[in-house]
């Protein structure tokens, strides 16, 4: 490989898990990267809210910066490095170094989520890049296949594990038997969950990464505001339960899907049949099923967290910019974000079937929540009280419009029959496939 031209030079703000990662893993393949691919990488500035972590990384002294402005200001800086997260004072960061000309990678899908389209616009304007890979699903490089290899197909439907901290409670609630705050309150003591894990058992992280995924894939704009959101609180072990007895588990599933009435875009809890390869995505483990109209059914399975993995995603993004910088030509500016605004599909318009688990004192509940029920003209398959708690009704309902099932759910809870517990759709991931081609 010919030796480059330059060196080229990083700015990182952030040292803290996929900092400090990112570090070591360019530290460590310097050479490698060198004689492999002809690029020189170095960390010429890192910022971080403890100046001791630029020594304890091995950072050369001289590298640590307090202040992020020193890294976006630099004239010699090539490529500036996201990694604090949150959407504040890192959007500032991002706009102010691509407005300097740097091209940016960051890992950041809460700000992603709502201002992917502005600041593409905002790098495209500056002809530099903004890289997003370890945004959704930390190490799995879906957003790469996204925007690359899979660039020939209508995309049809992602559908995907993508929060790591919601999968290893609800397997370990699978496995386990153990009630949702239990099982919480021992992944914040391993370090799994974070101490607020709102953003993650709520779905507003998963929900990021479908507004990113869906954006790339459907070349559209999707917000995470534009995707409906349910998380994990109310899954029970009844629950759990009754999914096994149907031969499904129950997953958050991330999913976006190109309809013809819009892009259907939601994060919430789903009872997946046992059979399906999301059913067996374990532990912190995430997963994208991602649907195209040519390539048919793939699979994306990879660590979603953690200080490697996303280093991963992060130094592959940095290497790929600064493969033409380090022969002297400048990397291909953003493209033009989105060649169309697809409509969102509201979620009332989602048809689907439907489990719920209802609490109740009344002793005729079942026949009025039946007559609720068929009053929205939803077809039920079963409704039937728990056999180890007859306060406790289970329905399964056959496929009908979500707009009925919640009309229907308002009069119950209006008439006070009973106390929802529980609400999951019970996804048909056949129909994930509709447009494919036959082959
Ligand atoms: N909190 C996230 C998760 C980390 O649990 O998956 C990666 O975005």
């Amino acid at each position: 490989m010919a030796n480059p031209n330059r060196t080229v030079k990083i700015g990182l703000i952030g040292l803290g898990t996929v900092g400090g990662g990112t570090a070591r893993v360019i530290l460590e393949h310097r050479d490698e990267y060198r004689s492999a691919y002809g690029i020189d990488l170095v960390i010429a500035k890192a910022c971080a809210l403890e100046p001791e972590r630029a020594a304890e990384l091995g950072l050369p002294e001289g590298t640590f910066t307090p202040d992020w402005h020193d890294i976006v200001n630099d004239p010699d800086i090539d490529i500036v490095v996201e990694l604090i997260g949150g959407e504040h004072p890192a959007t500032d960061m991002i706009e102010a170094a691509l407005e300097h000309g740097k091209h940016v990678v960051t890992a950041n899908k809460a700000l992603l989520g709502r201002n992917m389209e502005r600041l593409c616009a905002i790098a495209r304007e500056h002809g530099v890049q903004l890289r997003c890979e370890a945004s959704a699903g930390g190490g799995i490089p879906i957003v790469n296949a996204l925007e690359h290899a899979l660039v020939a197909n209508d995309a049809l439907t992602i559908a995907g594990i993508l929060n790591g901290t919601t999968n290893y409670i609800l397997t370990r609630m699978t496995t386990e038997g153990s009630e949702f705050s239990e099982v919480l309150a021992d992944a914040q003591r391993l370090g799994y969950a974070e101490a607020d894990p709102t953003a993650d058992v709520d779905g507003f992280d998963a929900a990021s990464k479908v507004a990113i995924l869906a954006s790339i894939a459907f070349h559209s704009r999707v917000t995470t505001d534009d995707v409906f959101m349910q998380g994990i609180r109310s899954i029970s072990p009844v629950d759990i339960d009754e999914a096994r007895k149907l031969g499904c588990v129950i997953k958050l599933l991330g999913i976006a899907r190109r309809t013809a009435e819009g892009v259907d875009a939601r994060v919430h809890p789903a009872m997946v049949p046992a059979s399906h390869m999301l059913a067996g995505v374990n532990g912190a483990m995430n997963a994208v099923f991602a649907v195209g109209d040519a390539v048919g059914e793939t699979m994306f399975y990879g660590a979603g967290a953690g200080a490697f993995p996303t280093a991963s995603a992060v130094v592959g993004d940095i290497l790929e910019v600064a493969d033409p910088l380090s022969r002297g030509t400048a990397p291909e500016p953003e493209p033009e974000p989105y060649g169309r605004v697809l409509a969102i599909r509201p979620i009332d318009d989602l048809e689907t079937r439907y489990y719920l688990r209802f609490a109740t004192t009344s002793d005729d509940a079942i026949e009025r929540i039946a007559s609720a029920l068929a009053g929205a003209g939803i077809p039920v398959e079963s409704i039937a009280p728990h056999p180890k708690d007859q306060l406790t009704i289970t329905v399964l309902t056959g496929t009908a419009r979500e707009g009925s099932v919640q009309s229907a759910l308002a009069t119950i809870a209006e008439a006070g029959i009973a106390q929802l517990g529980s609400l999951i759709r019970i996804e048909d991931t056949g129909f994930w496939s509709t447009g494919a081609k036959e082959n």
